[in-house]
């Protein structure tokens, strides 16, 4: 039983889900725990997916400690009626903390997709360093998406006999979307890959980056569109409404700005693979832009996935408005510069990490 609940996690997930119906050895019953309302049906639509179960625990304004107790609380319902074998859970959100909580005290076996990766700092990202660590001291099999997260298993005294590395899901997605080349609803996006522009295209959502960073990272945007004219900004919004109030005061009026709804996935991968530059706090897109060849800023002051930051594609840039600006700025100017960043390269998978995933859950006992 696939657990998930939010964007990334439905994304990651839909190509375990695609192999696991796929499989003869397993029957998948997809749950969602609807912590993401329309982000996370957007994606399911996209692949295709019908879940079998739906806690629909959303509520705007919704608190940590209330997606923790609903979901677990739904869990706990639905496992009486419904056990699986084993759960999958993706990542580090709250959805994925809680499911793996409801069914180990269940006695069900825990499988957890994208273990192992760590910023070593229980505060950043909040609160999602603490979530994939509980995580992992329940887990029964830990798929980690490189070695460097294997090696933080490892570090932490879990058995290398319930480890395997996998390669990240998310480039197993991307691969599976990006051929489709779908066409965008928006039709200034649409005029945007007729006329060729650059684009800088940017997203935020971090809890931690929440407040006065998220502010100045919308004056920063604001000042590059005023000394970049011919340079077009995409910033496709999270439905947050705390991103909204403190990025949008900013941007609202400027010509080169494009500001719209979250796209969907089909045509967030297309208009990455235009990009000439992001700007983010995402871990998805960290990990997706390196294999288009898309150098990344990330505004972030650490990163639990430093592979791509160690191959010269990602640079951590922190938040700082004056910082954003010079960084942009010297990417969009130097040559050199721009040219050693924007090498394709796939450090999170090579697309076939949703195969190696399902093999591994085949061979639980
Ligand atoms: C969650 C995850 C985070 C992940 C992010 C991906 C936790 C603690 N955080 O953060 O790890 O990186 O998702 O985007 O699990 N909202 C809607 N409609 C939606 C989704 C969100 O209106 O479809 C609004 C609601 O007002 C909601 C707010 O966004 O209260 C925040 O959503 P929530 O799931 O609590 O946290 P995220 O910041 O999205
Ligand atoms: N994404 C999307 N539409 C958007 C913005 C992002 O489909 O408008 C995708 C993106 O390609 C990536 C994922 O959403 O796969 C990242 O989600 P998010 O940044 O919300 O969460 P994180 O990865 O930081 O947990």
């Amino acid at each position: 039983m696939p657990i998930y609940g939010t964007r990334p996690e439905a994304i990651k997930m839909a190509p375990i889900v695609t192999e696991l119906k796929r499989s003869e050895d397993m029957d998948c019953f997809v749950t969602v725990t609807g912590q993401h309302r329309s982000m996370l049906d957007q994606v399911n639509s996209l692949f295709e997916i019908v879940p079998d179960h739906d806690l629909n625990i959303f509520e705007p304004g919704q608190s940590l400690n209330g997606i923790l107790s609903r979901t677990i609380d739904g869990l706990d319902k639905l496992f009486t009626v419904n056990r699986p074998d084993a759960v999958v859970v993706q990542g580090d959100t709250t959805t994925s903390t809680a499911g793996a909580i409801a069914a180990f005290y269940q006695g069900i076996p825990v499988v957890h997709v994208e273990a192992g990766l760590r910023s070593h700092n229980l505060f950043s990202p909040f609160p999602e360093e603490a979530n994939r660590k509980m995580t992992s001291q329940i887990a029964s099999l830990h798929l980690a998406p490189t070695t460097t997260s294997r090696d933080n298993l490892l570090r932490e005294n879990i058995p290398a006999q319930n480890i395997v590395v996998t390669g990240n899901t998310v480039i197993d997605a991307l691969f599976m979307t990006i051929e489709k080349n779908v066409p965008f609803t928006d039709p200034r996006l649409e005029q945007l890959a007729a006329d060729g522009s650059r684009i800088l295209l940017v997203t935020t959502h971090r809890r931690e980056n929440q407040g006065e960073a998220m502010r100045g990272m919308g004056r920063a945007l604001a000042r590059i569109a005023d000394a970049e004219p011919d340079l077009t900004m995409v910033v496709p919004l999270h439905k947050n409404p705390a991103v909204r109030s403190a990025v949008m005061p900013a941007i609202e009026n400027k010509s080169n700005i494009i500001v719209s709804e979250p796209l969907d996935y089909g045509e967030f991968c297309r208009l990455l693979a235009m990009s000439h530059l992001v700007l983010t706090d995402s871990g998805g897109v960290q990990e997706e832009a390196p294999s288009l060849g898309v150098p990344v800023l990330v505004m972030r002051e650490n990163t639990e996935r430093p592979e791509a930051v160690e191959a010269g594609v990602v640079k951590l840039i922190g938040t700082d408005e004056d910082r954003i600006v010079a960084e942009v700025n010297a990417l969009l100017h130097d040559e050199t510069l721009y040219a050693s960043m924007s090498e394709a390269m796939n450090p999170y998978g090579d697309g076939t990490a949703a195969t190696r995933s399902v093999a591994a859950v085949a061979a639980l006992h």
